[in-house]
């Protein structure tokens, strides 16, 4: 893991990236996946240094379920969080666990610089939300002005 960077307000270094994989990690364990029984967590670090976890929950009317990424977004966002330097998914697959698309899309309405570390058995691919979804759509898109 490198790039250590100053973003807005938080240095995305590797000790921190590291305390990221770990709230995913421990938020995984906690996951409600009775369904599909594949268990992910996702850790959200904040502009401000603070940290949203979240674990995806499944439902027995399937479409329900909501992935760990949006869950660990939406809680941030509920609290008022704006702006975010990284994100941590873990799961038990050996590979690095990709970000679904609608995932994808929410990470790109409010951080498309926001840095995703994927995290595998044996290593952490990282990238930067936008990369993840190129040309997608968004607000630019819309003829109106948005309210924020
Ligand atoms: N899932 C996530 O929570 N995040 C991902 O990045 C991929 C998929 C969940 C949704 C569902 O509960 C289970 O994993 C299988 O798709």
């Amino acid at each position: 893991m490198v790039n250590d960077e100053l973003t807005a307000g938080v240095i995305v270094d590797d000790e921190l990236k590291k305390k990221l994989i770990e709230h995913a990690r421990a938020a995984q364990r906690n996951a409600y996946a009775p369904y599909s029984r594949f268990r992910v967590g996702a850790a959200l670090l904040a502009e401000d240094g603070s940290i949203y976890a979240g674990f995806n929950i499944e439902n027995s009317s399937y479409p329900a379920t909501v992935c760990a990424e949006r869950v660990a977004i939406y809680k941030a966002i509920s609290e008022g969080r704006k702006a975010f330097a990284a994100m941590a998914v873990t799961s038990d697959s050996p590979l690095p666990c990709a970000p679904c698309g609608v995932c994808r899309q929410v990470m790109m309405e409010f951080a498309p610089e926001m840095r995703v570390l994927m995290v595998g058995q044996d290593s952490v691919v990282e990238r930067r939300a936008k990369d993840l979804l190129p040309l997608s759509f968004g607000a630019d898109h819309m003829s109106h002005d948005r309210d924020e």
